[in-house]
């Protein structure tokens, strides 16, 4: 293990119980980052999320000339250069593990005539980039030093980029967002058509910021028609907490036994609720209080009292709206009654890890009795697993927070080799979790 690895134990302890708040959402962190340096004039953004993946992107995008500050406790302004205005960066752009900082930036520097070289972390450089590079280059960008569709790779951004139709060949709001984010400097209207409805932040983000965006429901997916071109004017944007994030804290204070806590301001965006859906039908007691509208997003307070579990089918189409939740729900349904079968699982495994195989890892090392079928994960939960497993993380943030989580409620302790990327997502949770009685050294 090298010398900058953080490794973590978690044991159990007695109730967890207090009011506590999460991190701003990540996904609409980098957005308004994103957007706010293409709009001409200064963002306020208030409640950002101060995590390394959205660190990272504001250093890229200070690189592409946007001015991006800090000024206060999560309060940043961001002075744009407009669409299309991004100057060509002196050296290669840096997301260290942020597959949604990366992939949105492909798309926003797509349509500019500019060069610039893209690159990340290990876990970054294995994840695909062809799946967002392809309609890139139908809108007129091209790709230099790629190999095998990884980082690092550089692209030509398009000198008069094209306006297409697209429909992702997955469901994944990265590649919906990247595809919106160059058609911005496109004349006319750029189209993505998903079979599958996906986190919707982008497009109400443009919206808020001026562009003319058009979404229209098509079954269990969405039609999106973005007029290019817009001037995007500066709007303040506030960030609510994100319900990713909320997920561990949640999943905890149902494990442990005479836990009752109260999580403030979670964004409740029914394309994110997902997991809050399933827990709800595996029995579990989550009441929200005081539902609200902050900065255009519902927002919820909390209410979670430990109870028991059993465990459900989830169905393969709410995969979208839990899409990063499936190690945290595993955890939950190894201390379920009964098995819980976790269908269409395919894109896990391409995530900051193998998420899939990693989750599975996780349990098994726990004494959990698990299962990948094709890409369905099955667990068979038994009230309470044994624990005492070491869990190896792989640079994956919810892999180590969801690990720790089984740890709080299990017989015996869980030890993690590194939590270090818990702060690309979630700077604090250690302490986060402690101040609720969570036993973490
Ligand atoms: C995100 C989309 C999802 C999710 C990621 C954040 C986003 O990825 O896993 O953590 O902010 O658009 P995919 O679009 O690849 O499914």
């Amino acid at each position: 293990m090298s010398a900058d690895h953080v490794p973590l134990t978690a044991r159990r302890n007695g109730p967890l119980s207090g009011t506590v708040r999460v991190p701003g959402d990540k996904s609409i962190s980098i957005r308004a980052l994103l957007l706010g340096a293409l709009t001409v004039g200064a963002t306020r953004v208030d409640g950002l999320l101060e995590g390394a993946d959205v660190l990272n992107t504001a250093k890229a995008l200070r690189a592409l000339g946007a001015g991006i500050e800090r000024t206060g406790d999560r309060q940043w302004l961001i002075h744009g250069v407009g669409v299309g205005g991004f100057a060509e960066p002196a050296k290669a752009l840096d997301f260290g593990n942020s597959g949604t900082g990366c992939r949105l930036a492909l798309g926003a520097v797509a349509g500019c005539p500019i060069t610039a070289t893209f690159d990340g972390d290990a876990s970054l450089r294995s994840r695909p980039m062809q799946r967002v590079l392809d309609p890139l280059q139908r809108i007129g960008a091209r790709t230099l030093a790629c190999e095998n569709g990884r980082l690092p790779l550089t692209l030509i951004g398009a000198r008069d980029p094209i306006p297409i139709v697209f429909q992702p060949p997955v469901p994944s709001a990265q590649l919906k967002s990247a595809t919106l984010l160059a058609g911005l400097a496109a004349p006319g209207e750029t189209v993505v058509i998903e079979a599958e409805a996906t986190r919707d932040h982008t497009e109400k983000m443009l919206a808020h910021f001026g562009a003319e965006v058009r979404v229209e429901a098509l079954g269990g997916g969405r039609r999106i028609t973005l007029r290019g071109q817009p001037e995007l004017a500066p709007r303040p944007v506030t960030v609510p907490a994100d319900p990713s994030s909320a997920a561990f804290p949640l999943v905890a204070a149902l494990l442990v036994p005479g836990s009752d806590v109260i999580l403030h301001g979670v964004m409740m965006n029914p394309l994110r609720t997902g997991l809050m859906t399933t827990l709800a039908e595996m029995g579990a007691a989550i009441e929200p209080i005081e539902m609200r509208n902050e900065g255009g997003e519902d927002v919820a307070d909390l209410r979670i009292r430990a109870c028991g579990l059993h465990g459900v089918e989830v169905p393969a189409a709410r995969a979208p709206s839990m899409i990063d939740e499936y190690p945290i729900l595993a955890v939950a349904a190894a201390f379920a009654e009964g098995t819980t079968v976790m269908r269409g699982l395919k894109e896990l495994r391409v995530k900051e890890s193998d998420r899939l195989a990693a989750t599975a890892a996780l349990l098994r090392a726990n004494g959990v009795e698990v299962a990948i079928d094709g890409d369905d994960l099955i667990v068979r939960g038994r009230g309470r697993p044994s624990g005492g497993g070491q869990v190896t993380t792989h640079m994956d943030h919810r892999i180590a927070m969801s690990a720790i989580v089984l740890g709080l409620g299990s017989e015996r302790p869980v030890r993690i080799d590194d939590g270090t990327f818990i702060a690309t997502s979630f700077p604090g949770f250690v302490e986060l979790m402690r101040s609720l009685g969570a036993e973490l050294s």
